[in-house]
Protein backbone atom coordinates (compact mmCIF):
# COMPACT_ATOMS: atom_id res chain seq x y z
CA UNK A 1 0.00 0.00 0.00
CA UNK A 2 2.59 2.25 1.19
CA UNK A 3 4.85 1.22 -2.29
CA UNK A 4 1.45 2.09 -4.12
CA UNK A 5 1.52 5.44 -2.71
CA UNK A 6 5.05 6.17 -2.91
CA UNK A 7 4.50 5.22 -6.81
CA UNK A 8 1.62 7.38 -7.52
CA UNK A 9 3.15 10.41 -5.79
CA UNK A 10 6.15 10.45 -7.75
CA UNK A 11 3.77 9.87 -10.85
CA UNK A 12 1.88 13.54 -10.05
CA UNK A 13 5.20 14.86 -9.28
CA UNK A 14 6.39 13.92 -12.55
CA UNK A 15 3.15 14.81 -14.38
CA UNK A 16 3.28 18.47 -12.54
CA UNK A 17 6.74 18.67 -13.59
CA UNK A 18 5.95 17.41 -17.16
CA UNK A 19 3.04 20.52 -17.29
CA UNK A 20 5.30 22.91 -15.65
CA UNK A 21 7.41 22.72 -18.47
CA UNK A 22 5.32 22.64 -21.12
CA UNK A 23 3.66 25.80 -20.06
CA UNK A 24 7.32 27.34 -19.71
CA UNK A 25 7.82 26.01 -23.32
CA UNK A 26 4.53 27.79 -23.98
CA UNK A 27 5.40 31.14 -21.82
CA UNK A 28 8.72 31.60 -24.23
CA UNK A 29 7.26 31.03 -27.55
CA UNK A 30 4.59 33.47 -26.43
CA UNK A 31 6.87 36.31 -25.21
CA UNK A 32 9.67 35.20 -28.19
CA UNK A 33 7.13 35.76 -30.60
CA UNK A 34 5.72 39.09 -29.08
CA UNK A 35 9.63 40.16 -29.36
CA UNK A 36 9.60 39.19 -33.07
CA UNK A 37 6.52 39.68 -34.72
CA UNK A 38 6.66 43.43 -34.31
CA UNK A 39 3.14 45.29 -34.01
CA UNK A 40 4.08 47.89 -36.43
CA UNK A 41 6.74 47.86 -39.31
CA UNK A 42 7.20 51.80 -40.66
CA UNK A 43 9.40 52.71 -43.59
CA UNK A 44 11.63 55.37 -43.76
CA UNK A 45 13.04 57.33 -46.57
CA UNK A 46 16.45 58.48 -46.55
CA UNK A 47 17.53 60.12 -49.94
CA UNK A 48 21.35 59.16 -49.42
CA UNK A 49 23.47 56.61 -49.89
CA UNK A 50 24.05 53.36 -47.45
CA UNK A 51 27.22 54.77 -45.67
CA UNK A 52 26.54 58.30 -45.10
CA UNK A 53 25.99 59.99 -41.78
CA UNK A 54 22.37 60.65 -42.08
CA UNK A 55 21.94 57.10 -42.97
CA UNK A 56 23.93 55.47 -39.94
CA UNK A 57 21.81 57.69 -37.89
CA UNK A 58 18.55 56.63 -38.95
CA UNK A 59 20.07 53.18 -38.44
CA UNK A 60 20.52 54.16 -34.96
CA UNK A 61 17.51 55.51 -34.16
CA UNK A 62 15.54 52.35 -35.90
CA UNK A 63 17.86 49.89 -33.63
CA UNK A 64 17.08 52.03 -30.15
CA UNK A 65 13.19 52.26 -30.88
CA UNK A 66 13.13 48.13 -31.82
CA UNK A 67 15.01 48.00 -28.49
CA UNK A 68 13.05 50.49 -26.31
CA UNK A 69 9.73 48.61 -27.65
CA UNK A 70 10.96 45.08 -27.23
CA UNK A 71 11.24 44.66 -31.06
CA UNK A 72 7.05 46.00 -30.99
CA UNK A 73 8.23 49.20 -33.41
CA UNK A 74 10.24 48.53 -36.47
CA UNK A 75 11.56 50.78 -38.80
CA UNK A 76 12.49 49.62 -42.13
CA UNK A 77 15.33 52.02 -43.87
CA UNK A 78 14.67 53.10 -47.55
CA UNK A 79 18.07 54.81 -49.12
CA UNK A 80 18.88 56.27 -52.01
CA UNK A 81 16.15 57.76 -52.56
CA UNK A 82 14.26 54.13 -53.05
CA UNK A 83 10.60 55.77 -51.98
CA UNK A 84 11.24 58.95 -54.47
CA UNK A 85 12.56 62.75 -54.19
CA UNK A 86 12.32 64.19 -51.11
CA UNK A 87 9.45 66.70 -52.08
CA UNK A 88 7.68 63.49 -53.17
CA UNK A 89 8.17 61.90 -49.68
CA UNK A 90 6.76 64.82 -47.78
CA UNK A 91 3.50 64.56 -49.98
CA UNK A 92 3.44 60.74 -49.30
CA UNK A 93 3.96 61.15 -45.22
CA UNK A 94 1.27 63.91 -45.36
CA UNK A 95 -0.40 61.15 -46.05
CA UNK A 96 0.54 58.36 -43.96
CA UNK A 97 1.86 56.37 -46.62
CA UNK A 98 5.67 56.64 -45.21
CA UNK A 99 5.91 57.10 -41.88
CA UNK A 100 9.68 58.69 -41.17
CA UNK A 101 12.15 60.47 -43.30
CA UNK A 102 15.32 62.78 -42.92
CA UNK A 103 14.71 65.40 -44.98
CA UNK A 104 16.81 68.66 -45.94
CA UNK A 105 15.47 71.75 -44.67
CA UNK A 106 15.05 73.45 -48.04
CA UNK A 107 12.56 71.39 -49.19
CA UNK A 108 10.45 71.01 -45.64
CA UNK A 109 10.61 75.35 -46.80
CA UNK A 110 8.52 74.43 -49.67
CA UNK A 111 5.78 73.36 -47.76
CA UNK A 112 6.45 75.51 -44.32
CA UNK A 113 7.82 78.84 -45.70
CA UNK A 114 8.27 79.92 -42.69
CA UNK A 115 11.33 77.58 -42.46
CA UNK A 116 13.38 79.68 -45.03
CA UNK A 117 14.51 81.73 -42.08
CA UNK A 118 16.33 78.83 -40.83
CA UNK A 119 18.35 78.70 -43.87
CA UNK A 120 18.84 82.02 -44.84
CA UNK A 121 22.23 82.49 -47.15
CA UNK A 122 25.07 84.16 -45.00
CA UNK A 123 23.10 83.76 -41.69
CA UNK A 124 25.22 81.94 -39.19
CA UNK A 125 28.67 82.98 -38.33
CA UNK A 126 29.48 79.02 -38.39
CA UNK A 127 28.34 75.79 -37.36
CA UNK A 128 27.81 76.65 -33.40
CA UNK A 129 26.10 79.64 -34.16
CA UNK A 130 23.47 77.78 -35.72
CA UNK A 131 23.46 74.81 -33.10
CA UNK A 132 23.03 77.16 -30.41
CA UNK A 133 19.74 78.20 -32.52
CA UNK A 134 18.13 74.75 -33.22
CA UNK A 135 19.51 73.37 -29.71
CA UNK A 136 17.45 76.68 -28.14
CA UNK A 137 14.04 77.29 -27.69
CA UNK A 138 14.05 78.91 -31.57
CA UNK A 139 14.83 75.15 -32.91
CA UNK A 140 11.73 73.20 -30.36
CA UNK A 141 9.63 76.48 -32.18
CA UNK A 142 10.03 74.87 -35.85
CA UNK A 143 9.94 71.29 -35.13
CA UNK A 144 6.54 72.73 -33.75
CA UNK A 145 5.54 74.27 -36.70
CA UNK A 146 5.29 70.94 -38.96
CA UNK A 147 2.26 70.16 -36.70
CA UNK A 148 0.33 72.56 -38.83
CA UNK A 149 1.30 70.58 -41.68
CA UNK A 150 0.78 67.00 -40.86
CA UNK A 151 3.99 66.46 -39.64
CA UNK A 152 5.99 65.86 -36.85
CA UNK A 153 9.49 67.15 -36.63
CA UNK A 154 11.48 64.86 -33.97
CA UNK A 155 15.15 66.13 -34.20
CA UNK A 156 17.68 68.09 -36.32
CA UNK A 157 20.10 66.80 -37.97
CA UNK A 158 23.67 68.54 -39.41
CA UNK A 159 24.59 69.16 -42.65
CA UNK A 160 27.24 71.31 -42.44
CA UNK A 161 27.90 74.63 -45.02
CA UNK A 162 27.11 74.42 -48.27
CA UNK A 163 29.44 75.56 -50.91
CA UNK A 164 29.63 75.97 -54.70
CA UNK A 165 31.41 73.53 -57.27
CA UNK A 166 31.65 74.13 -60.76
CA UNK A 167 33.48 72.54 -64.05
CA UNK A 168 35.17 76.15 -64.56
CA UNK A 169 36.69 77.83 -61.58
CA UNK A 170 34.31 80.00 -59.49
CA UNK A 171 36.65 82.78 -58.13
CA UNK A 172 34.67 86.41 -57.97
CA UNK A 173 31.24 87.39 -58.91
CA UNK A 174 31.63 87.95 -62.24
CA UNK A 175 32.37 84.25 -62.49
CA UNK A 176 28.65 83.46 -62.27
CA UNK A 177 27.69 85.02 -65.63
CA UNK A 178 26.37 83.15 -67.96
CA UNK A 179 26.76 79.57 -65.64
CA UNK A 180 24.01 77.60 -65.20
CA UNK A 181 23.66 76.27 -61.62
CA UNK A 182 21.77 73.33 -60.37
CA UNK A 183 20.11 74.20 -57.17
CA UNK A 184 17.54 71.90 -54.96
CA UNK A 185 13.59 71.90 -55.26
CA UNK A 186 13.87 75.63 -53.64
CA UNK A 187 12.60 78.82 -54.29
CA UNK A 188 15.23 80.61 -52.48
CA UNK A 189 17.89 78.52 -53.56
CA UNK A 190 16.86 79.43 -57.32
CA UNK A 191 16.27 83.10 -56.24
CA UNK A 192 19.73 83.29 -54.06
CA UNK A 193 21.75 81.53 -57.18
CA UNK A 194 20.09 84.12 -59.58
CA UNK A 195 20.64 87.11 -57.09
CA UNK A 196 24.79 86.12 -57.76
CA UNK A 197 24.02 86.06 -61.55
CA UNK A 198 23.76 82.75 -62.46
CA UNK A 199 21.05 80.90 -64.35
CA UNK A 200 19.27 78.12 -61.46
CA UNK A 201 18.23 74.64 -62.58
CA UNK A 202 16.09 72.57 -60.02
CA UNK A 203 16.92 69.39 -60.10
CA UNK A 204 16.45 66.59 -58.10
CA UNK A 205 19.44 65.28 -56.11
CA UNK A 206 19.79 61.82 -57.39
CA UNK A 207 20.34 63.41 -60.82
CA UNK A 208 22.41 66.00 -60.07
CA UNK A 209 25.83 63.78 -60.95
CA UNK A 210 24.09 63.33 -64.76
CA UNK A 211 23.57 66.99 -65.10
CA UNK A 212 26.98 67.92 -64.48
CA UNK A 213 28.40 65.40 -66.18
CA UNK A 214 26.20 66.11 -69.02
CA UNK A 215 26.91 69.68 -69.16
CA UNK A 216 23.30 70.34 -68.50
CA UNK A 217 24.86 72.41 -65.69
CA UNK A 218 27.80 73.98 -64.89
CA UNK A 219 27.86 73.99 -61.50
CA UNK A 220 25.64 73.03 -58.32
CA UNK A 221 26.16 73.14 -54.90
CA UNK A 222 26.62 71.16 -51.41
CA UNK A 223 28.59 70.14 -48.62
CA UNK A 224 31.62 68.26 -48.73
CA UNK A 225 29.96 65.00 -47.68
CA UNK A 226 27.14 64.72 -50.52
CA UNK A 227 30.01 66.03 -53.44
CA UNK A 228 31.85 63.22 -52.44
CA UNK A 229 29.69 60.51 -51.85
CA UNK A 230 27.63 61.22 -55.22
CA UNK A 231 31.01 61.31 -57.08
CA UNK A 232 29.55 64.86 -57.89
CA UNK A 233 33.62 65.49 -57.46
CA UNK A 234 34.83 63.44 -60.24
CA UNK A 235 33.07 66.02 -62.80
CA UNK A 236 33.18 69.02 -60.73
CA UNK A 237 36.67 69.98 -60.25
CA UNK A 238 36.47 73.51 -58.59
CA UNK A 239 35.26 73.78 -54.90
CA UNK A 240 34.54 77.41 -54.32
CA UNK A 241 34.15 77.48 -50.30
CA UNK A 242 32.13 80.56 -49.17
CA UNK A 243 29.67 78.64 -46.89
CA UNK A 244 26.29 80.45 -48.53
CA UNK A 245 24.29 78.33 -46.73
CA UNK A 246 23.80 75.40 -43.66
CA UNK A 247 21.06 73.94 -44.40
CA UNK A 248 20.25 71.44 -41.23
CA UNK A 249 17.91 68.20 -41.97
CA UNK A 250 15.20 67.14 -39.51
CA UNK A 251 13.61 63.79 -38.97
CA UNK A 252 10.32 64.19 -39.12
CA UNK A 253 7.31 61.57 -38.54
CA UNK A 254 3.92 61.43 -40.50
CA UNK A 255 1.00 63.25 -38.79
CA UNK A 256 -1.11 60.69 -39.13
CA UNK A 257 0.85 57.66 -38.18
CA UNK A 258 2.09 59.74 -35.28
CA UNK A 259 -1.54 60.38 -34.10
CA UNK A 260 -2.17 56.42 -34.53
CA UNK A 261 0.89 55.74 -31.60
CA UNK A 262 0.01 55.83 -27.34
CA UNK A 263 1.91 58.72 -26.15
CA UNK A 264 4.14 56.44 -24.66
CA UNK A 265 5.18 55.05 -27.77
CA UNK A 266 5.41 58.90 -29.14
CA UNK A 267 7.74 59.60 -25.94
CA UNK A 268 10.32 56.66 -27.32
CA UNK A 269 10.12 57.82 -30.77
CA UNK A 270 11.20 60.82 -29.81
CA UNK A 271 13.72 60.36 -27.27
CA UNK A 272 15.17 57.99 -29.97
CA UNK A 273 15.16 60.64 -32.94
CA UNK A 274 16.94 63.09 -30.45
CA UNK A 275 19.54 60.30 -29.18
CA UNK A 276 20.19 59.80 -33.04
CA UNK A 277 20.75 63.14 -33.98
CA UNK A 278 23.82 63.13 -31.52
CA UNK A 279 24.97 60.84 -32.80
CA UNK A 280 24.66 61.64 -36.87
CA UNK A 281 26.30 64.96 -35.51
CA UNK A 282 29.66 63.45 -34.72
CA UNK A 283 29.75 61.31 -37.73
CA UNK A 284 29.10 64.22 -39.74
CA UNK A 285 32.39 66.07 -38.14
CA UNK A 286 34.52 63.14 -39.02
CA UNK A 287 32.70 62.64 -42.65
CA UNK A 288 33.09 66.23 -43.70
CA UNK A 289 36.90 65.91 -42.98
CA UNK A 290 37.10 62.44 -44.66
CA UNK A 291 35.23 63.31 -47.76
CA UNK A 292 37.22 66.49 -48.19
CA UNK A 293 40.26 64.41 -48.15
CA UNK A 294 39.05 62.32 -50.91
CA UNK A 295 38.30 65.44 -53.41
CA UNK A 296 41.15 66.62 -52.54
CA UNK A 297 43.31 63.21 -53.15
CA UNK A 298 41.47 62.67 -56.30
CA UNK A 299 43.02 66.63 -57.76
CA UNK A 300 40.30 69.00 -57.36
CA UNK A 301 40.96 72.60 -57.40
CA UNK A 302 39.85 74.07 -53.87
CA UNK A 303 38.85 77.62 -54.27
CA UNK A 304 39.18 79.68 -50.91
CA UNK A 305 36.83 83.07 -51.36
CA UNK A 306 38.91 86.30 -50.49
CA UNK A 307 36.96 87.60 -47.68
CA UNK A 308 36.22 90.90 -49.95
CA UNK A 309 34.48 88.41 -52.48
CA UNK A 310 32.82 87.38 -50.04
CA UNK A 311 31.35 90.30 -48.88
CA UNK A 312 30.00 90.57 -52.47
CA UNK A 313 28.03 87.76 -52.43
CA UNK A 314 26.60 88.25 -49.28
CA UNK A 315 25.73 92.05 -50.25
CA UNK A 316 24.19 90.43 -53.57
CA UNK A 317 21.49 88.29 -50.97
CA UNK A 318 19.69 91.78 -49.74
CA UNK A 319 17.10 91.20 -52.42
CA UNK A 320 16.62 87.64 -50.99
CA UNK A 321 16.54 88.42 -47.44
CA UNK A 322 13.75 91.40 -48.20
CA UNK A 323 11.36 88.52 -50.16
CA UNK A 324 11.72 85.70 -48.02
CA UNK A 325 12.11 87.15 -44.44
CA UNK A 326 10.32 90.57 -44.36
CA UNK A 327 7.25 89.43 -42.65
CA UNK A 328 9.76 87.21 -39.86
CA UNK A 329 12.04 90.48 -39.41
CA UNK A 330 11.84 89.75 -35.40
CA UNK A 331 13.31 86.46 -35.74
CA UNK A 332 15.61 87.16 -38.01
CA UNK A 333 16.88 89.54 -35.92
CA UNK A 334 17.09 87.14 -32.59
CA UNK A 335 18.49 84.34 -34.83
CA UNK A 336 21.47 86.85 -35.78
CA UNK A 337 22.05 87.37 -32.54
CA UNK A 338 21.69 84.17 -30.89
C1 LIG B 1 22.07 67.41 -49.14
C2 LIG B 1 20.94 66.87 -48.32
C3 LIG B 1 19.95 66.10 -49.17
C4 LIG B 1 19.52 66.95 -50.33
C5 LIG B 1 20.74 67.39 -51.12
C6 LIG B 1 20.39 68.23 -52.34
O1 LIG B 1 22.87 66.37 -49.60
O2 LIG B 1 21.43 66.02 -47.33
O3 LIG B 1 18.86 65.75 -48.38
O4 LIG B 1 18.65 66.24 -51.16
O5 LIG B 1 21.57 68.13 -50.26
O6 LIG B 1 21.18 69.07 -52.69
O7 LIG B 1 19.35 68.00 -52.95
Amino acid sequence: MKKKYVFLTAAALAMMAFLAGLALIFYNNKKKSAETAPEYVFLYAENQVADYPTTHGAERFAELVSERTNGRIKILIKTDAELGSEMQVIQQMQYGGIAFARISLSQLAEYIPEMNVLQMPYLYSGSEHMWRVLDGEIGDEFLLKTRDHDLVGLSWYDAGARNFYSTTPITCLEDFDGMTIRVQESDMMADMVAALGAKPAKIVYAEVYSALEQGIVDGAENNWPSYEAMGHYKVARYYTIDEHTRVPELQICSGAVWDSLSESDRQILMECAKESALYERKLWAEREKSSREVAEKSGITVIDLSREEKERFRDAMDSVYTRYCSNQMDILQKIMEY
